[in-house]
């Protein structure tokens, strides 16, 4: 696995091989599969990517997870009561924090990591190393669907450290997350 404090190539250059996409066609339905919703759900395919236990978090990542800790201390989530915080890490070790944004309208609602990638973008930054997200759940809260789209348009194929109120609770790399992309490339 390429080290990814030296990688400094951002979003579409950061982008390599992608070998999460081998392990994602094992959770593929089998031809002729008619259930649909909740019930084409079976434990392999909630549990697809093997992620790093809490125990291998470094000081570093325990920082950035404290830094999303903080964060969500600022969630605006009347309506869902469900505050997550983010925190996003720059290739010079810049941290810039996110927290979840509501609205009456429900549907405008900024995710924490959205919101942490959008106020980096415009302050000017541009390659990013890992992101922190932290909600207080047993099980690791992932980014969701269009968080890891931006992520990846982004950031590229960062690293994302899931914690709790308790501490780190996964390690995951976000090719794993979303392993067919729809990117630029696809574009060009
Ligand atoms: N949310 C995030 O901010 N990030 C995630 O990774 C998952 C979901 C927010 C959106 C909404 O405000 C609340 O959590 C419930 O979905």
């Amino acid at each position: 696995m390429p080290d990814k404090k030296s990688d400094r190539r951002s979003g579409a250059d950061r982008r390599g091989g992608n070998p999460a996409a081998r392990t994602g066609a094992e959770a593929v339905a089998p031809p002729g599969d008619r259930r649909s919703g909740g019930d084409r759900r079976d434990d392999a395919a909630w549990q697809p990517v093997s992620m790093e236990m809490a125990s291998a978090a470094s000081d570093s990542d325990l920082a950035l997870l404290a830094a999303a800790t903080d964060a969500r201390t600022r969630a605006q989530a009347a309506y869902s009561h469900f505050q997550v915080g983010a925190a996003l890490e720059t290739a010079d070790a810049v941290v810039i924090g996110g927290c979840n944004i509501e609205n009456a309208t429900y549907g405008l609602t900024l995710c924490a990591e959205r919101v942490a990638l959008v106020k980096a973008l415009s302050d000017g930054h541009s390659i990013f190393t890992r992101i922190a997200v932290v909600a207080d759940t047993e099980e690791p809260t992932p980014p969701c669907g269009p968080c890891r789209q931006l992520l990846w348009e982004y950031c590229g194929d960062i690293d994302i450290i899931l914690g709790n109120l308790n501490g780190p609770t996964g390690r995951v790399r976000l090719s794993a997350l979303l392993p067919m992309p729809f990117d630029r490339r696809l574009l060009e």
